[in-house]
Parts: C-alpha cells; sequence; structure tokens
C-alpha cells in the first residue's frame, strides 16, 4: 500500500475518522490505567517547526516517547530548511531516516511538496490554510462529552483562518451543520465554501450564528504570521467575542471550544475559558491521544 499522509481531514474517510476519534479515547483509557503501549518502539518522528507551539510540540513528543519512540525538533534556524535546501531534496533525505515527519510551516504547499517527495507519512502540524490535528482532539472532544456530533450544529466565531477550514473539512466527514460568523472581508476561502455549501451558513451576526448551536468555537483574531494586522483585526473583529452572554443563545447542552493559545479580553471574554460550558483544557490534552491513535493509524500496519 502506498504511504499515507494527514495533510488534511480529507486525508481520512468518514469512517476512518470516526474509528481514530473513538480509539483516541481508548488510548487515553490505557495511559489513565498507567498500561504500558509501546507499538512504535525504535520509531523516529521528525518534527520541523517554522512556527512557534506549546501543544503540538509537547504533544507529539511525549506521544512518541509513550508509544516507545522518539522526536527530534528541528528548526530552519538550525537545519539546511533555513538556508534554502530545496523541499523536495529535504523531503528525501529526512524520511529516508525517520519514520515519519511532522510540520508546522505556512505554506499549505509545502507540506504537499514535502509529502509528494517523502516515503515515509507526513503530517499538517498546522499551514495557513489548515490545522487538521487540531480538529481531531475537537472532534474526541465533542464524541466524548456529547456523543456523535453527526446532525449537530457547530458555530464558528471569528477569522475564517485555517482552523475555520479545519471545521468545514470536519463537518463534511462527520456531516454537521457549520454556521459562520465573520466580519466582511474575513470569510473562509471561497472554494472551499462553494464545495461545501448545502452544509454551511454564513452570517454577519454571532448571535444568529450560536442560535441552535451545540458546540460553539473560535480563535485568535490574528494568526501567526499575523501579527502586524493586530490592531487592525481588534477594530474589525469588535463585536465577535465570544462570552458567557453569548453562549446564552445556543442550546442549553452547548459545549465551548478554544485551540488555544487564547487572548481573554479578545476572542474570547475574561471568563469565557472557566464556564462550565467550555471544554478548552479537555481539548487540549485531548490533541495527545487523537495524535497518538493518527500516529498509530499511519504507522502500525
Ligand atoms: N492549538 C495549538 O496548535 O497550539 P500550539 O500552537 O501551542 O501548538
Ligand atoms: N489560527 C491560529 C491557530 C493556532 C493554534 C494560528 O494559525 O496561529
Amino acid at each position: 500500500m502506498s504511504t499515507r499522509h494527514f495533510l488534511t481531514l480529507r486525508d481520512l474517510s468518514s469512517e476512518e475518522l470516526r474509528t481514530l476519534v473513538k480509539r483516541a479515547s481508548e488510548l487515553k483509557a490505557i495511559r489513565n490505567r498507567g498500561e504500558v503501549y509501546e507499538p512504535l518502539k525504535n520509531k523516529v518522528m521528525a518534527m520541523i517547526f517554522e512556527k512557534s507551539s506549546t501543544r503540538t510540540r509537547v504533544s507529539f513528543e511525549a506521544g512518541m516517547a509513550q508509544f516507545g519512540g522518539h522526536a527530534m525538533f528541528l528548526s530552519p534556524r538550525d537545519t539546511q530548511l533555513g538556508r534554502g535546501e530545496p523541499i523536495s531534496d529535504s523531503a528525501k533525505v529526512i524520511s529516508s531516516m525517520v519514520d515519519v515527519v511532522m510540520i508546522r510551516t505556512f505554506s499549505h504547499q509545502l507540506v504537499e511538496e514535502f509529502a509528494a517527495n517523502s516515503t515515509v507519512p507526513v503530517i499538517n502540524a498546522l499551514t495557513d490554510e489548515y490545522h487538521p490535528c487540531q480538529l481531531l482532539a475537537d472532534m474526541q472532544t465533542y464524541f466524548e462529552h456529547r456523543g456523535d456530533i453527526q446532525g449537530k450544529t457547530v458555530t464558528w466565531i471569528g477569522d475564517g483562518n485555517n482552523m475555520c477550514h479545519s471545521y468545514i473539512n470536519a463537518a463534511r466527514q462527520l456531516d454537521f451543520k457549520l454556521n459562520i460568523a465573520c466580519p466582511e472581508g474575513f470569510d473562509p476561502d471561497e472554494k472551499l465554501v462553494a464545495e461545501n455549501q448545502e452544509r454551511i451558513f454564513i452570517t454577519r451576526s454571532p448571535v444568529e450564528a450560536v442560535t441552535g448551536s451545540d458546540l460553539v468555537v473560535t480563535d485568535v483574531w490574528a494568526s501567526m504570521g499575523q501579527e502586524e494586522e493586530q490592531k487592525e483585526r481588534e477594530a474589525k473583529f469588535d463585536g465577535f467575542q465570544v462570552s458567557p452572554a453569548l453562549m446564552d443563545n445556543a442550546n442549553k447542552d452547548a459545549l465551548f471550544m478554544h485551540c488555544l493559545p487564547a487572548h481573554r479580553g479578545e476572542e474570547v471574554s475574561m471568563d469565557m475559558l472557566e464556564d462550565p460550558r467550555s471544554v478548552v483544557f479537555d481539548e487540549a490534552e485531548n490533541r495527545l491521544h487523537a495524535q497518538k491513535a493518527l500516529l498509530e493509524f499511519l504507522m502500525v500496519k
């Protein structure tokens, strides 16, 4: 069988995605029982980070160690990646020495090019366009708290960014409805929206978007790489803050998620992350379990 990559959620079938999300909860239970499970003994992961990270780095590195393997952190500052070595050459060389590669970078095309030249699985750990690993954890968290998300309504508030795009893919793969409230000029990718228009509703009103929703999700207003737009975005996103009062328009048992890091007082009110409807810290922990399920899926035959 040819090498499987995980560049977007669409690299998995709906069935594979559901199985993986459930397996993540099993792996969580195995770890919580203190059982040793090392299916990746002697396997090595290369982790290429061109952007900062806390959760992604810690979860992949800890996950590989718990599975009996090893992870190495590669930064463009200390490797030839930052000195212009072609991606295709880097992919051939790195993949000849390790068993899986994880990349966090700006351009989604770079990850595609790396994968096209890699002999081992490549995982997208965030690009400007997608953040599929986060969605594995988000979906695991929803399933654990509320059961299957099929037929539910999810609301995205804020920027039509990489997280929003991955929510669109999740809506397609797991069959839920997605309301999106973003300011004019910050809509998600037009083509992606057009391909999924039967399940997407875009509005400029956060209250309208949240009404009847089972899950409300937001993210920072300025993503990594957009730091210089911070001030301008703060003005444009005024009114798009998620707060307990906004959540009161959602269904009674609605949950709140945020991939973190969060900016309290901007996209979330000071008290939103501590609200009983917020599951953001379960969501963050589930990055570990969900990515272990992904590694097992891609690497253990
Ligand atoms: N949510 C997320 O990807 O966090 P990090 O940027 O800390 O990895
Ligand atoms: N949209 C954010 C997500 C961070 C995990 C970013 O790309 O910076």
